[in-house]
């Protein structure tokens, strides 16, 4: 029986030595990842040495994979797999400024995957091949428990409240420039509008939020920033937050509807950081 045993942090659960394709073949494991996922928010699989399609025959369990939309990042033989790296095809570490880094270095602010899609992203994936020396690790933030801390008053406020989920917003707002979006993109995605808290299948409720939220609907852009960055300002110093020191074959799957992450800093021209990435699809639509 495998089991997820919880960190001694605010979220969080990690499973040791896992063999993946026992794992697999073992109904009970496979039919428990889901509640898991919902239970725990970050899971942790440490210390396997998970070959690519073992990676994707994980990811299919717990959902429908995205296929990206860029394929020279795509893992030539696995479309699904993303290759998240400053590293370039011909081994050479992008410069500070390449697009490569600079889609990297947006990833440091608090963010939910694809929370600009109608149907958000249920969970990520994501497989250390070669980590940094020094920065580099992802944060996850607890965003039930952020929901919880909130008084009384800002509870109910905010429960009527929804926001507006921007790529475009986003993307504008990049550290470092990335290219305006095309009209074919900005087609694709239109801003959608999410409830502030979300209800998830157990009951529980978490605040939907982060880096591509662009506004409160019916509040201004400003009011809107101020009132983001009291919630995520606040996470760190709460105590809300599990920071993940990434090992090599390190394999972390955190649930896209109750957490926020980022990455933190690292030496991005000089220090190779080599991710796989694997993104589940979502099922339903924030509620
Ligand atoms: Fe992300």
């Amino acid at each position: 029986m495998i089991e997820f045993v919880p960190l001694d942090e605010p979220l969080g659960a990690v499973v040791t030595d896992l063999d993946i394709d026992a794992a697999l073949s073992d109904s009970e494991f496979t039919k428990g990842l889901a509640d898991a996922l919902l239970k725990h928010s970050v899971l942790i699989f440490r210390g396997s040495d998970i070959a690519p399609a073992e990676l994707v025959a994980l990811g299919r369990a717990f959902g429908e994979l995205e296929i990206l939309p860029e394929p020279d990042k795509r893992h030539p033989d696995h479309p699904e797999i993303f290759n998240l790296t400053n590293v370039k095809p011909d081994g050479d570490i992008a410069e500070f400024d390449d697009s490569q880094s600079v889609f990297l270095r947006g990833t440091q602010r608090w963010h939910t995957d694809s929370s600009f899609r109608e149907i958000p992203a249920l969970c990520t994936m994501l497989y250390a091949v070669e980590v940094t020396k020094q920065g580099g690790q992802t944060e996850f933030a607890d965003m039930r428990a952020a929901l919880a801390q909130l008084s009384d008053e800002a509870k109910s406020e905010i429960e009527q409240l929804s926001l507006v989920h921007s790529y475009e917003y986003s993307r504008a707002n990049n550290p470092g420039r990335m290219d305006p979006m095309s009209d074919e993109e900005r087609a694709k995605y239109p801003p959608v509008e999410h409830p502030w808290v979300r209800t998830h299948a157990d009951g529980t409720q978490s605040l939907y939020m982060g880096g591509h939220a662009s506004h409160i609907v019916g509040r201004d852009e400003a009011e809107s920033r101020r009132r983001f960055a009291e919630i995520e300002d606040g996470l760190v110093a709460n105590d809300l937050v599990y920071q993940h020191r990434w090992r090599a074959h390190d394999l972390v799957v955190w649930d896209n509807r109750t957490t926020l992450h980022r990455l933190l800093p690292y030496d991005i021209a000089n220090e190779r950081r080599v991710m796989r990435r694997i993104t589940v699809a979502g099922t339903e639509r924030v509620r």
